[in-house]
C-alpha cells in the first residue's frame, strides 16, 4: 500500500489506477482505526478493483477544542492495518494540505432536516463539517463507491441526502456495526474508557436490544422511551439522547411507519458513546 500526504499526488495515483481500468472504493476515516474500520476496508475490497482510503482528523467537525486535541492520531499502526486488509491507497493529509486558506472563509456545506436533532442536536456544526470534509475527499478522490458505517446512522443519512441532492456522482454503501463479543459498538473512543467503565458500556446495546423487543411486542411508544432510560441511567450513564425515528430520514416515527431506528448517545465517564438498533415492525405500532 501507498501513503500519499498531498492532494496532487492522490490525484495521480487514483488516475493511473482509473486509466487501468479499476473502479474506486473509497472509505474515509479520522484514523485509530479498528475492526469496525477494517470492515468497511473489506466490503470496498468485494465491490471495488482499487481501495482508497483516508485518515484526517477533520477540525471542522469537532465542536470541542479539547476532543479534538486528544483525538488519538497513530498512524503507523493504521499504515499496518490497512496494509494488512489489502488497501491500496492511503491519503494522510495535513490539516494545511485540506485548508490551505485557514477555515475561517471557508465555503461550506450544509445538509438541513437529517443533520438536525440528535447528534446534530448535542454537536452544533458537527454535521456542516463532516459534509464539508467529505464533499472535498468525493472531489479530491472521485470514487464510483463509499463506505459508511452504520454505527454513524445520522452521519450516513446526511450523507445519502448530500449526494442526492446535489447530484454526487458516486454510490454510498453503508455498512452494519461491528461489535466487541460483548455487544458494545467498535469506536476511537472506547479507549478513553477505563476497566469499570468499559464493564458497564455494554448496557447501552443492551438497552437498546430490550427495547426493541418491547416495540415487537407492541408496547406503546413513550413507555419504551422511558423504561430506556431510566435502564440507562440506573446502570450509571448520563443521558445525551433516546429516541426512535423513522430510519430513512430521521423524522419522528408515526403510526404507520414499521421501518423504525432507536437511536442514542450517552456519556460515560470521559467518553460520549453512541449506538442504535434499525428494526422492522411486524405491525404498525399505536
Ligand atoms: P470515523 O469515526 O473514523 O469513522 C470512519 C468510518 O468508520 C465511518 O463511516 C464510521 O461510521 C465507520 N465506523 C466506525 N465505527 C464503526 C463500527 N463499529 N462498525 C462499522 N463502521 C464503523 O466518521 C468519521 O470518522 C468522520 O466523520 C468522517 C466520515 C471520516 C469525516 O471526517
Amino acid at each position: 500500500m501507498r501513503t500519499v500526504h498531498t492532494v496532487k499526488e492522490l490525484r495521480q495515483a487514483v488516475r493511473s489506477a482509473r486509466t487501468n481500468g479499476n473502479t474506486i472504493g473509497f472509505v474515509p476515516t479520522m484514523g485509530n482505526l479498528h475492526a469496525g474500520h477494517i470492515s468497511l476496508i473489506e466490503r470496498a475490497r468485494q465491490h471495488c478493483d482499487f481501495v482508497v482510503a483516508s485518515v484526517f482528523v477533520n477540525p471542522l467537525q469537532f465542536d470541542d477544542a479539547s476532543d479534538l486535541q486528544r483525538y488519538p492520531r497513530t498512524l503507523p499502526d493504521d499504515q499496518a492495518k490497512l496494509e494488512a486488509a489489502q488497501c491500496d491507497l492511503l491519503f494522510a493529509p495535513s490539516v494545511d494540505e485540506m485548508y490551505p486558506n485557514g477555515q475561517p472563509q471557508l465555503s461550506t456545506v450544509h445538509v438541513p432536516a437529517v443533520s438536525e436533532g440528535l447528534c446534530g442536536g448535542s454537536r452544533p456544526g458537527h454535521f456542516d463539517g463532516v459534509a464539508t470534509v467529505v464533499t472535498k475527499l468525493f472531489n479530491q478522490v472521485q470514487p464510483d463507491q463509499a463506505f459508511f458505517g452504520q454505527k454513524d446512522w445520522q452521519q450516513v443519512a446526511v450523507i445519502r441526502k448530500m449526494v442526492a441532492d446535489l447530484d454526487m456522482p458516486l454510490e454510498i454503501v453503508a455498512v452494519p456495526t461491528a461489535r466487541a463479543a460483548d455487544g458494545l459498538a467498535l469506536s476511537s473512543r472506547n479507549g478513553y474508557l477505563n476497566d469499570s467503565e468499559r464493564q458497564r458500556a455494554p448496557v447501552l446495546y443492551q438497552t437498546l436490544q430490550h427495547m426493541a423487543q418491547q416495540l415487537q411486542n407492541n408496547q406503546p411508544l413513550t413507555a419504551v422511551i422511558d423504561s430506556g432510560k431510566q435502564h440507562l441511567q440506573d446502570a450509571g450513564l448520563r443521558l445525551d439522547y433516546l429516541e426512535i425515528k423513522r430510519q430513512h430520514d430521521l423524522k419522528q416515527a408515526g403510526a404507520n411507519d414499521r421501518d423504525i431506528i432507536i437511536l442514542a448517545a450517552v456519556f460515560l465517564g470521559p467518553a460520549r458513546l453512541i449506538d442504535n438498533l434499525p428494526l422492522s415492525l411486524n405491525r404498525a405500532f399505536e
